[in-house]
């Protein structure tokens, strides 16, 4: 990554509307980002994404919206309030915080010494109902995972599926992290795309082996660079308490240990939650085997990956800058183009239809395609400034294609679309237009 991409990311983030600092207006809070008209849709992309690939096209899975306030008891069932912990050090001079492994002996800030470091349980508490005491205490849910595990025998008979199958949730976890930062890279509030997908004992291996090649595929098959994403598998010693085996999909980040840090963890979990949940709760959490006549408890492998931070890597993996500019000599512009490189099914808008004049001859047809192609796409208008302004607008968004309405469209039906990254263009009939960028946006 090129240096000061970060600096880049943030502001071209700001300044097209795709993140801002939360309760900017009153000065912010610290780890809380608001996704702004183009953030949403951009995430709502990734996460449809997702969804698509481990839900719509698979047998062998089902979706699951379960509450972020849960029952205190399933915290405590998890290891939640006895494992959730960092090490926190606060400096002796100037009192910043900081978690212990993300530090060395001195304060960064100011260089001074560090207090003995204290445990700190990272979730957010919060109490149910008017008047906060200890009985209503509960904590804001750190993983969504939970969700899926308490569920799991209702989740079992209502879909009547057989080992192995997946339960797949998208949804709000909450961290009070002691260093947010890198922008949305670590976050207190932020969302999670999580899979408990379980299994037969004797498979969970090889499902772990299976998962982690289908959810680095996906990476790759949105259009992240083979150089920018690696797996690192944990050392014995590293791993949670709750894993057998664990590998990190890393993504080449321009902060973190040696330039890389995690986008998704791919654990395997074993029968630890499923056994934990069946203790505390006195219920019996097992499928019945055919093959034995018994029941047996299920081995799940985790997929885990932070919507934010997929977010955050599609931005920086997909930013390019092209030096004294790529359009035509006619244009007198010889910045700095910026063009986000977004795989179609990530970018914001799919496309923009940009009427050559704002002459009515031309707007009020190029608005008729504009409401047309709506019925099917989030697609952009604008008719303000030179094509040439323009093109620079929607590469900056990451558009894939500009679809331009001049005075010859009067006659011939047609349009010009162009491609965002050859810069290609194509004359297309009006008619057949929606066909064309349905083959061109198909995921
Ligand atoms: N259920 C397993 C679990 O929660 P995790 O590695 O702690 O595992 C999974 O989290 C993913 O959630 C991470 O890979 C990361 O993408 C995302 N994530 C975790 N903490 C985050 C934070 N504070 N801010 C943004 N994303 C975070």
């Amino acid at each position: 990554m090129t240096e000061g991409i970060m600096e880049k990311i943030v502001s071209l983030a700001k300044r097209r509307g795709f993140v801002f600092a939360g309760s900017e207006l009153y000065g912010g809070l610290q780890g809380a980002w608001d996704y702004g008209p183009l953030g949403v849709l951009m995430k709502n992309n990734i996460k449809a994404a997702w969804w698509k690939k481990n839900v719509q096209e698979r047998a062998d899975m089902v979706g699951l919206d379960s509450a972020i306030l849960m029952n205190r008891k399933v915290w405590e069932a998890s290891g939640h309030t006895k494992f959730m912990f960092d090490d926190l050090v606060e400096c002796k001079a100037c009192h910043h915080r900081f978690r212990k492994d993300k530090v060395g002996d001195e304060c960064p800030d100011c260089g001074g010494g560090f207090t003995a470091a204290k445990p700190f349980n990272l979730m957010l508490e919060t109490a149910v109902g008017p008047v906060a005491s200890d009985d209503n205490k509960t904590f804001l849910r750190p993983e969504t995972a939970q969700g899926i595990f308490v569920d799991f025998p209702l989740i079992l008979e209502t879909s009547r599926k057989k080992l192995p199958f997946g339960v797949a949730q998208i949804g709000k976890s909450f961290r009070n992290e002691i260093t947010p930062g890198n922008f949305v890279f670590r976050t207190r509030e932020f969302e999670q795309m999580e899979i408990e997908y379980f299994c037969k004992p004797d498979e969970g291996q090889y499902q772990y082996e299976e998962w982690r090649k289908a959810r680095e595929q996906w990476w790759l098959d949105l259009g992240i660079k083979r150089e920018n994403l690696r797996l690192y598998e944990y050392k014995k010693d590293e791993l949670a308490h709750y894993s057998t085996g664990t590998t990190d999909i890393q993504f080449a980040f321009p902060f973190g240990k040696g330039g890389w840090d995690e986008l998704e963890g791919v654990a395997n979990r074993t029968d630890f939650d499923l056994m934990a949940h069946a203790k505390a709760s006195g219920q019996e959490l097992g499928v019945f085997d055919e093959e034995t006549k018994a029941k047996i408890v299920p081995h799940v492998v985790e997929p885990s990956a932070g919507v934010d931070r997929a977010f955050l890597a599609f931005l920086l993996n997909g930013y390019d800058e092209i030096s004294g500019g790529r359009s035509t000599t006619t244009e007198a512009n010889k910045e700095v183009e910026t063009v986000l490189r977004l795989h179609p099914a990530i970018a914001p808008y799919k496309a923009a239809v940009l009427p050559l004049s704002k002459k009515p001859e031309l707007s009020e047809p190029a608005r008729a395609l504009v409401a047309s192609l709506r019925k099917r796409w989030m697609i952009d208008y604008d008719e303000v400034a030179s094509i040439g302004r323009r093109y620079r607008r929607q590469d900056e968004i990451g558009t894939p294609f500009c679809i331009t309405f001049d005075f010859e469209s009067i006659d011939d039906k047609k349009v010009t679309v162009r491609d965002r990254d050859t810069m290609a263009q194509e004359r297309i009939a009006i008619d057949e237009l929606e066909m064309y960028l349905n083959e061109k946006l198909r995921y």
